[in-house]
């Protein structure tokens, strides 16, 4: 009897594609070769399974055209790769990889929100650069992240675990809007306010950006809402590029309409604008937010196991759209 067949569209460690193929027969890409869209397709012909990263479209054209498809592991926690939709009418499971990432990913945010008030970059290139000739008052003077007020735009898992680091770690006063509020007990331990957008983008002295992206989250941040904040905050976005109008926040910046921006993630990455790289005021990283050896090991350890669950008739642990198992 042949085996279940499944595909890993990406490098990842190789003892989890060693653990897959206990299970299937499979098809990996330890090259990390970018397959092109038909070559993904080609590859996918036959596949009951996909484990897919963040940079992994899956459409409805790439479903109708591979029908033995049963699951679609995503290693990421955002899913904006997937139309799920189209896989809820073609009642194919996505799953993706919360959790395991929160606490790394915060650490990163947080990081990068003081990186940018207190101009580590820039410090760090002007060192670089045989600038650093003598002491004075003013060089590189930015602003100070404790006592301040933290913004959150996007509460989930990730916003509250930066927002814990500030209230805790740092004393700031921490504000957030998010279609939901939270509830009263997990407002209390870190004085968590919910604010109408408007309120936290005039109030917020940093702002850090942790929703999903979406049509309805396309550009939630553009020229209006920079101009409606303090001159002297900074803005940080470990969430989604497309979150953010980056011409827009290139335009505030160097106009000084903000004092800074740190940024992991941008519109068409891994290309981003290079009107970014002639400002010294924002920080760039290029999408690790949740980039540390143990996390990626437990994001694809846990891709793993939906994978093998969805296909050995477990139950996989994070669906992403539990609806199509119940209709299964
Ligand atoms: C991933 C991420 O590195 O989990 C997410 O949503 O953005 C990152 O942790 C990336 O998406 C790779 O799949």
């Amino acid at each position: 009897m042949s085996r279940t067949a499944v595909l890993v569209a990406r490098a990842v460690f190789p003892e989890v594609v060693e653990r897959l193929k206990q299970h299937f027969d499979v098809e990996a890409n330890p090259d990390d070769t970018a397959w092109s869209r038909d070559e993904l397709r080609a590859r996918l012909a036959g596949k009951s399974g996909l484990l897919a990263t963040g940079s992994v479209p899956v459409d409805a054209g790439l479903l109708d055209a591979c029908p033995q498809l049963r699951v679609v592991a995503n290693m990421a926690v955002g899913y904006n790769n997937l139309d799920i939709p189209a896989f809820n009418a073609r009642g194919v499971l996505a799953t993706n990889t919360p959790e395991v990432l929160t606490e790394t990913t915060a650490d990163f945010g947080f990081g990068l929100m003081l990186a940018a008030a207190r101009r580590m970059s820039e410090a760090e290139r002007y060192l670089r650069a045989g600038e650093w000739k003598r002491w004075r008052y003013d060089t590189l003077t930015g602003s100070d992240v404790h006592g301040a007020t933290l913004g959150i735009l996007g509460m989930g898992r990730i916003g509250q675990a930066i927002a814990r680091r500030g209230a805790l770690g740092f004393g700031m006063k921490v504000i957030y809007h998010n279609r939901s509020r939270l509830p009263a007990e997990q407002e209390a331990p870190i004085g968590a306010r919910w604010v109408d957008k408007a309120t936290l983008l005039a109030e917020a002295d940093h702002l850090v950006l942790v929703l999903p992206y979406s049509p309805e989250s396309h550009h939630a941040i553009g020229a209006a809402e920079l101009a409606a904040m303090k001159p002297t905050a900074t803005l940080t976005n470990v969430a989604r590029g497309g979150i953010v109008d980056d011409r827009a926040l290139i335009a505030a910046l160097r106009e000084r309409r903000i004092a800074a921006a740190a940024l992991d993630v941008y519109e068409g990455e891994p290309a981003f604008d290079p009107g970014f790289l002639d400002l010294p005021n924002v920080v760039l990283t290029p999408h690790i937010a949740s980039a540390t050896v143990a996390t990626r090991r437990a994001m694809a350890e846990l891709a793993a196991d939906n994978l093998i669950a969805a296909l050995t008739g477990g139950t996989p642990p994070t669906p992403i759209n539990p609806e199509v198992l119940a209709a299964r």
